[in-house]
């Protein structure tokens, strides 16, 4: 199989091919998302909500998101696999946050990381690039950040954020990254930053502008039904199916008629 690189990507854009993206977590799903054919399988830090029940992803570490890398990387053969640097990490310092993505890096095996922000955290960036490690950015709804906006709501609505979030990105460009993350802005600013660079925009609530699109797997599976936002496609709906079917499995057992003497040695 032909892998995924940072490299198929710049070349998508530029034949106009969308990137398909999705989280995972751990190795079963992974293994299914990259047999399916998916471009990027991204170990986002909302692993802190889906994995770990946490109400935000601030909460999650270095180490547990090394661990869910090393998991996922082991059920890829051909997708491109990007890991969330956790907040935390990389905020600090440039040290500090060459020296996190160096052990996501060696420890997990993954080929890309993916961190937060914008002209803040260009050097970091700048660093984390010089030293061979592609870096995909985040821009708009950037997670991490909840409690500054005290809310999930779209962001760049007003032109002075919508003027910072362009500058941002064309600095991330300049910087080196190999795509940006484009979370819950308005579509028609998403089109204008995804014409204005070279490098690729994958959205998530972002419009259909983007060069590519990523969900959480949970979301599109409808693992979770209560969170129903506008942006989000659902592709199954996991909640019932499972539901159905722990109930139908514990009837089985209550009732005696699981295991059937064909079940049995
Ligand atoms: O953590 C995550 O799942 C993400 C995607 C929503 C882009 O950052
Ligand atoms: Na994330």
């Amino acid at each position: 199989i032909k892998k995924v690189t940072t490299h198929t990507l710049l070349r998508m854009k530029a034949s106009g091919e969308n990137i398909s993206m999705i989280t995972a977590y751990d190795f079963s799903f992974a293994r299914l998302f990259d047999a399916a054919g998916i471009d990027v399988v991204l170990v986002g830090d909302s692993a802190s909500n889906v994995m770990a029940g946490h109400e935000t992803t601030v909460p999650i570490t270095l180490e547990q998101m090394i661990y869910h890398a090393q998991c996922v990387v082991r059920g890829i053969s051909r997708a491109l696999v990007a890991v969330d640097m956790p907040f935390g990490s990389y905020q600090s310092n440039s040290d500090i946050a060459l020296a996190s993505a160096i052990r996501i890096m060696k420890e997990s095996g993954a080929h890309t990381i993916k961190l937060e922000g914008g002209e803040e955290v260009v050097d970091s960036i700048r660093r984390i690039v010089s030293a061979g490690i592609p870096v995909m950015g985040h821009l708009g709804l950037t997670p991490q950040s909840i409690y500054k906006f005290g809310t999930y709501a779209v962001r760049a609505k007003e032109e002075l954020e919508a003027e910072k979030l362009k500058r941002d990105a064309q600095l991330l460009q300049e910087a080196g990254c190999y795509a940006i993350v484009l979370e819950k802005i308005p579509a028609s600013l998403a089109k204008e930053v995804s014409e204005s660079l070279s490098i690729p925009t994958i959205g998530i609530g972002a419009g259909s502008h983007c060069n590519g699109q990523v969900l959480v797997m949970h979301d599109m599976l409808g693992i979770n039904n209560e969170f129903k936002p506008r942006f989000l496609r659902q592709y199954l709906n996991l909640q019932e199916q499972v539901t159905g079917a722990v109930k139908q499995y514990i009837g089985d057992i209550k009732s005696g008629s699981f295991p059937s003497e064909s079940e049995s040695y």
